[in-house]
Order: C-alpha cells, then sequence, then structure tokens
C-alpha cells in the first residue's frame, strides 16, 4: 500500500516498454517500490524494460502481454493482475503512438489507429482499472495525457484529439472516483526528448523522461490531480488556449 510519505510499493504499467514509464520505475525503485508489473507488446524492448526494473533493485518483476486496442480483453486482463498481486497502489498508463500527422489525416484506418490506441483502448482498459481501484478502496492512476491534448494543433490534431479525449475521459473518472479512496493523476508533459520524438525539432520547454518520472512521484507525494511537464507549461497553455485560432493553425507540431 502506498506508505505514509506518498510513495507506492506496487505498480503496473500498462505500455510497460514506455520510455517515460522506465524512467517512473527507476524512480519508485529508488523509493524503495517492491513490484512491478510491466504490461506490453511482447518484444525485447519489453523485456529489456524488466531487466532494468530488476537492476533497480525491484523485487518482483514481470511482464504481460497487453494490446491497448483489445478492447474486449482488458476486463480479465486487469482482474487476473489484480487477484494474482494482491491489488496495486499505482496504475500508470503509459502506452501512446504518435502516428504520422501528414499520412493520418489523409488514412482513414491509420487516423483510427492512432485515436484507438492512445484513447479508446485506453480508457476501456481504465474502465477496468478504475473498477478495481474503486473496490480495494486505494491507489492512484496516472495516466501519460500531453499538452497536445490540451488544444489540438493543426500540425498534429490526430495525436492532440486523442489526448484531448483520453484527457478529458481521465478527468471525468477521477471525478467519479472521489470518496472512494482511489484518484486518478493526469500527467500533460510537452515535448519529451526520447524515442516517440527521435528526429524531430525540439519544441520550447523540451524536457526529459527523468524529469516527467520526477513530476509523477512528486505528484503522487503532493497529492495532485494534474500535472504539467515542466511546470510552466500550466501557465503557458493557459494563454495558449485563447490565441486566435488564425495564430493557433500556424503553430508547429
Ligand atoms: N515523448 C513525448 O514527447 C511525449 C509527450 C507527452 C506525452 N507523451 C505520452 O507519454 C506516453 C509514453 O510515451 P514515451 O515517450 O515513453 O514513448 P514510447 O517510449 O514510444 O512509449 C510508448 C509505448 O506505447 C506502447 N504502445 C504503442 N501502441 C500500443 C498498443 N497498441 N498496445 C500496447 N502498447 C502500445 C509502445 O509499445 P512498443 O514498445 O511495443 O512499441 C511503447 O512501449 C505516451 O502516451 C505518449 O503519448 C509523450
Amino acid at each position: 500500500m502506498i506508505d505514509a510519505v506518498g510513495q507506492p510499493q506496487s505498480l503496473l504499467v500498462l505500455g510497460g516498454a514506455s520510455e517515460i514509464a522506465q524512467a517512473v520505475v527507476d524512480a519508485v525503485a529508488a523509493r524503495r517500490c517492491r513490484t512491478v508489473v510491466l504490461a506490453g507488446r511482447e518484444s525485447p524492448r519489453l523485456a529489456e524494460a524488466a531487466e532494468r526494473a530488476r537492476s533497480a533493485g525491484v523485487e518482483q518483476v514481470e511482464t504481460v502481454p497487453f494490446e491497448a486496442t483489445d478492447v474486449e480483453g482488458h476486463r480479465a486482463l486487469v482482474d487476473s493482475l489484480f487477484d494474482r498481486f494482491g491489488g496495486f497502489d499505482v496504475v500508470l498508463v503509459a502506452a501512446g503512438v504518435l502516428g504520422d500527422q501528414e499520412a493520418d489525416e489523409h488514412d482513414p484506418a491509420a487516423a483510427a489507429r492512432v485515436i484507438t490506441t492512445n484513447f479508446t483502448g485506453l480508457a476501456a482498459a481504465m474502465v477496468a482499472v478504475a473498477d478495481r481501484l474503486r473496490t480495494q478502496g486505494y491507489g492512484r492512476l496516472v495516466v501519460l495525457s500531453s499538452v497536445a491534448g490540451d488544444r489540438a494543433r493543426r500540425a498534429n490534431f490526430v495525436y492532440g484529439s486523442s489526448k484531448a479525449g483520453l484527457d478529458a475521459f481521465s478527468q471525468g473518472l477521477g471525478d467519479a472516483l472521489a470518496g472512494t479512496g482511489a484518484s486518478v493523476m493526469v500527467v500533460r508533459p510537452g515535448f519529451v526528448k526520447g524515442r516517440m520524438t527521435e528526429g524531430m525539432q525540439p519544441a520550447p520547454f523540451a524536457t526529459t523522461p527523468e524529469a516527467v518520472a520526477e513530476a509523477v512521484v512528486r505528484g503522487l507525494e503532493r497529492g495532485n490531480e494534474v500535472v504539467y511537464v515542466p511546470g510552466v507549461l500550466r501557465w503557458v497553455f493557459a494563454l495558449l488556449r485563447h490565441a486566435p485560432r488564425a495564430l493557433w493553425r500556424r503553430m508547429p507540431a
């Protein structure tokens, strides 16, 4: 159970090979998290993430197959994991794809793939997770949203709208969990330098997976509901949300 200073002892990651998730695992391992379950698409990357968690000192590390778009399978998977591990203090929703805006906006199947992965699939999984958190009466659901969801930009509106959907869903779910002992924390990083953004020109206030991880740990300690990374983006986007449309549509990705 989350200890007196807000540190989780057990963590389930949906999207277990994510670079940001791996940094979160390192951060909670350093604070004595004992159990980490990495649910992700089977790949050498997922196995390496498990190895990294063990090297970071986590006693019990397991990988399990998780496909975000398999909405029919989420309930059974989540229930089996909660039963097997006796519940989780934190469930981190980290799966996601950036997509290719130029191609996706002309390809119905490709656009649907981004939206189903980032929004529909994960929202369905979160329904199953929230039911278990509600029943156990404690636990934090941490969702990696994005500032891209604050206001969809012409340059990446497929990804941005999927994050907007995920973000709105997460906030509503957090409200639905109020008073149950369980809660939701929405994390909105800006540009994170790493695999997902490889080859892209870093945006202003670009950050790192490690900085996102530290913000997640701090947010858990403080019981935050919404966390921007870096924090200054909260104010930047509060202003940008009101930028005139003609200006906004020229914003780069
Ligand atoms: N990087 C950024 O600039 C940034 C900024 C804001 C928010 N975020 C969000 O933060 C989260 C983590 O991103 P990251 O930077 O750590 O990127 P990442 O390393 O590419 O991680 C994304 C993970 O999602 C998994 N995934 C993709 N499609 C999936 C599917 N259909 N089913 C199951 N898993 C799937 C990938 O699995 P595989 O390993 O099998 O490919 C990968 O492990 C994402 O939701 C992303 O949108 C990232």
